[in-house]
């Protein structure tokens, strides 16, 4: 297959794509910038912007602090209500509050302490680091009781479950996963692996962060007890979107926050001097929440909806397929190595490439004066080029784009122009 045959036949598949139309629902400043990092930090909604002004000049601008009452004490479980649409959860059980890392030391604290006497978390080596930091620093603040251990990836790719199986025992207070592994993109079964910790009476909290809005989520149709996840990513809230937790309805009670402010305080506004914990899921919010980045996410959650999630799901893995099915026929023998699992069922929404020079791969796809433009992956440490499929934006022309690009670049050595020294955020 040639370039023109490449682009025409991706542009037959976007014509005939259900979901094309919300395309517009995004800034494009560039039609031709291919953006294939919606997995890190999704596009701009188009209405985020007056959302945002208006919590800026009307609510804040004009109404001032009558605004907590008429919009903003209640903003965080309004758009938990929401996301709880996105993940198969009742509306009371999701909350909109802090960052993910935050989200998770709650819910792993509550969990540990409702499982206390137990004294094994598990987790994996493919986890986003940040899970595995916090779930160190709560070992070593509550007393050093507990031990971590980690499910090590045969290849780098995929998760062993027989390995799983023989990790958890009556022991196992806690099974701590990304659904979706950031590098690899490998998908767990949710519902088996619940299963799993369920049977050894133990808990299980997943990172929602790399499937929420891209990838089926059953919270409660999987018997979830905690979750936690970014909207930053597919659910295109912008940089420092705050983010959610979910704790299921029945654990509730049980669960303590351990970090107790004035938020999740029963009435904050009576001043009390003693907590008295909130009833149901506000108990898990701290402080202030972000108003005017948790304003933006409301128009980004809608889109979402209207598309619907099946919807979306379907067409990231047509896009998956495709993208693999050019990498096969266009790359496979230029150093390039699918760095995903093979099998649809068990992946997210993203791809990993690995080449040995990736890092600097990388740079030449985003240099504005190579090929026929900018072209956006992320690089993951040590050879990961990663492509992220957001299907409410991303058109199979940019996929396309994009393989024909990386083949030029690795077939011409295009990337020996540039440094190895890594930026601050890659
Ligand atoms: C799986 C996963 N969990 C957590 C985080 C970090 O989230 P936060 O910065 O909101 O704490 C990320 C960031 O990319 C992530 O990919």
């Amino acid at each position: 297959m040639d370039f023109s045959s490449t682009i025409k036949h991706a542009r037959a598949l976007d014509r005939d794509d259900p979901l094309g139309r919300f395309r517009q629902d995004f800034v494009i400043k560039d039609p031709t910038l291919v953006y294939l990092d919606g997995n890190s930090l999704g596009r701009l909604p188009l209405k985020t912007a007056t959302y945002m002004e208006r919590a800026i000049r009307e609510q804040w601008g004009e109404s001032l602090i009558r605004s907590w009452n008429e919009h903003w004490y209640d903003q965080s479980a309004q758009l938990g209500k929401k996301i709880a649409r996105i993940i198969g959860a009742h509306p009371e059980e999701v909350i909109v509050s802090d960052s993910t890392s935050v989200n998770l030391y709650k819910l792993a604290f509550g969990a540990l302490k409702v499982r206390e006497g137990k004294t094994e978390i598990i987790s994996d080596d493919m986890n986003f680091p940040t899970d595995l930091y916090i779930i160190q620093g709560l070992i070593k603040q509550l007393g050093a009781k507990h031990t971590l251990k980690l499910l090590r990836s045969p290849d780098g790719i995929s998760s062993d479950m027989s390995k799983l199986q023989r990790m958890v025992n009556q022991n196992t207070a806690l099974i701590t996963l990304s659904h979706v592994a950031y590098k690899s993109s490998y998908m767990y079964d949710m519902e088996w692996v619940t299963e799993l910790a369920h049977l050894n009476n133990a808990l299980v909290l997943w990172d929602l962060s790399h499937s929420v809005g891209v990838a089926p989520v059953n919270l409660n149709g999987a018997g979830v007890d905690l979750a936690v996840g970014c909207t930053y990513k597919y659910l295109n809230g912008g940089p420092g979107s705050p983010a959610f937790l979910y704790v299921k309805r029945e654990l509730q009670e049980l669960m303590e926050n351990p970090i107790q402010g004035w938020f999740g305080e029963l009435n904050p506004f009576e001043f009390h001097l003693n907590y008295r914990e909130s009833e149901g899921i506000r108990k898990f919010l701290t402080g202030t929440p972000p108003v005017i980045s948790s304003s933006g996410l409301e128009p980004a959650l809608d889109i979402i909806l209207e598309a619907g999630i099946d919807a979306i799901r379907q067409k990231s893995v047509s896009q998956s397929e495709y993208l693999l099915s050019l990498v096969r026929q266009l790359l496979s023998d230029n150093g390039i190595r699918v760095g995903s699992p093979e099998i649809v069922e068990n992946r997210g929404s993203h791809i990993s490439l690995k080449h040995a020079e990736a890092y600097r791969i990388c740079k030449a796809l985003a240099d504005p004066e190579v090929g026929d433009g900018v072209h956006i992956p992320d690089f993951r440490e040590p050879n990961n080029i990663r492509l992220g499929i957001s299907p409410l934006y991303t058109s199979y022309e940019d996929i396309s784009r994009a393989i024909l690009q990386l083949k030029e670049i690795i077939a011409a050595k295009l990337y020996e122009n540039y440094p190895n020294t890594r930026d601050q955020v890659t």
